[in-house]
């Protein structure tokens, strides 16, 4: 019984990855305190002294936000308006997580502000970064966004906050074009360290921000401006830095090659995923990966160019939209000195739209980095089985 519970603590100690952690009041559908009921309008102004938001702080004007009419958001019910250096905030606790990574949604307050530049910025501890709603990007009329919020902090503090503040928007004349914000989703992420038989961490994009329950466009990843290349954190997507803007798919509204999540290329001009590696071998590297579409009817021809440092391979696709995949694979030979940062990418640079005007496009997953002859991953997989069989042994010993 106890061995049982040692091994099976052994392995959820590689597995467990990303854990839900709870935001208050995540979609407002709480109402602030004091709210003028008898308002019947669909924006109700806020007042600092007089409303709180249950779970959240905030500054400047925000309005309470019912969906209908003009407004659609995912899954109706309400969300913040917010307007002129409106900022709302929310602290929470930290858990030992390596990372937390927040999907958030906004949405215009009307189609006519659909076509303007509404955006928010979204900080944590140490950054923040600008999103802007962009309407071809979904058939809807609101957009969910990831972003990792990730601490440079030296020593580090026991709570963390989140906070969203408006972007004056840079089309001036229509003053009512404020961004709403909805579906707050946190995540706190432990970066892989082992995988197994593959040196490319996260190849299949099982660990990533957690997808809302009423979220059926998937989740936009944008390229960060002020990446460090060689650091896992700042990206949404573990590992991975995202050129353009990659759709993050999952399998309950999107067809997946492998597993539950996978990345779509939708943006072109170009649109990709990349990966910074060093190899620890000389000889042969294979990677193999599939590409197909999403089974979201996005059709035409797919051309995926893969590059490893300065080597390229196109990959060429017709795809029917009706979401089949297939593997393909390349080889190289590794550099040899096994300091040198190579740069693995898949990138599309085509601008496919599917019958609805929303931009699509191939679908990654899956992928694979092998060593042919022998695999160092191979040998950390084995180590970690050998550390579990110590454990288990030890305390078979001590017990
Ligand atoms: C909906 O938006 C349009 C402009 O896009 C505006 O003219 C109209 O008054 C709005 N309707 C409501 C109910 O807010
Ligand atoms: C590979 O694809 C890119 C982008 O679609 C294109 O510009 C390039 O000409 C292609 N190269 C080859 C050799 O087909």
């Amino acid at each position: 019984m106890a061995l049982t519970i040692v091994i099976i603590l052994c392995f959820l100690s590689a597995s467990l990855v990303s854990s839900i952690v709870t935001l208050q009041n995540p979609s407002f559908e709480l109402p602030p305190a004091n709210l003028n009921t008898n308002s019947a309008s669909q924006f109700v102004l806020l007042n600092s002294d007089i409303n709180t938001i249950p779970g959240w702080s905030y500054q400047g004007t925000v309005w309470y936000v019912t969906a209908g009419k003009n407004v659609s958001l995912p899954g109706d019910g309400h969300g913040l308006q917010l307007g002129p250096n409106g900022v709302i905030s929310q602290t929470f606790s930290y858990d030992g997580s390596d990372d937390y990574v927040l999907t958030f949604t906004i949405a215009p307050s009307s189609p006519d502000c659909a076509k303007q530049a509404i955006a928010v910025s979204v900080s944590g501890p140490s950054v923040s970064k600008v999103f802007s709603y962009q309407a071809s990007l979904g058939k809807e009329t609101w957009q969910t966004y990831a972003y990792a919020l990730w601490r440079n902090e030296l020593i580090p503090t026991s709570v963390l906050t989140v906070q969203i503040e408006s972007v004056t928007a840079r089309s001036t004349g229509n003053s009512a074009c404020w961004p709403i914000v909805d579906d707050l989703l946190l995540s706190g992420i432990n970066y892989p360290k082992v995988s197994v038989g593959n040196f490319i961490l996260n190849g299949g994009f099982e660990v990533g921000p957690s997808f809302p329950q009423s979220s059926s466009q998937g989740i936009l990843l944008e390229a960060e401006s002020n990446i460090d290349p060689s650091s896992p954190v700042q990206s949404a997507l573990q590992y991975w830095i995202v050129v353009g803007t990659v759709r993050y798919i999952d399998s309950k509204h999107y067809t997946v090659a492998e597993g539950l999540k996978a990345v779509e290329l939708v943006s072109g001009n170009p649109s990709g995923i990349a990966y910074n590696t060093v190899f620890l071998q000389s000889g042969q590297v294979t990677l193999e990966f599939y590409m197909g579409d999403a089974g979201d009817s996005c059709v035409g021809v797919f051309t995926v160019v893969a590059q490893v440092g300065t080597r390229k391979w196109n990959f060429t696709t017709r795809s029917k939209g009706d979401g089949s995949s297939n593997k393909y694979s390349l080889s190289f030979n590794a550099p040899t000195s096994p300091t040198e940062v190579v740069s693995i990418s898949f990138a599309s640079y085509d601008e496919t739209r599917n019958s609805n005007n929303v931009l699509c496009g191939p679908v990654i997953d899956g992928i694979l980095g092998t060593y042919s002859n022998g695999s160092p991953s191979t040998r950390l997989q084995n180590s970690l089985v050998i550390f579990c069989l110590g454990l288990v042994f030890t305390f078979l010993f001590l017990a």
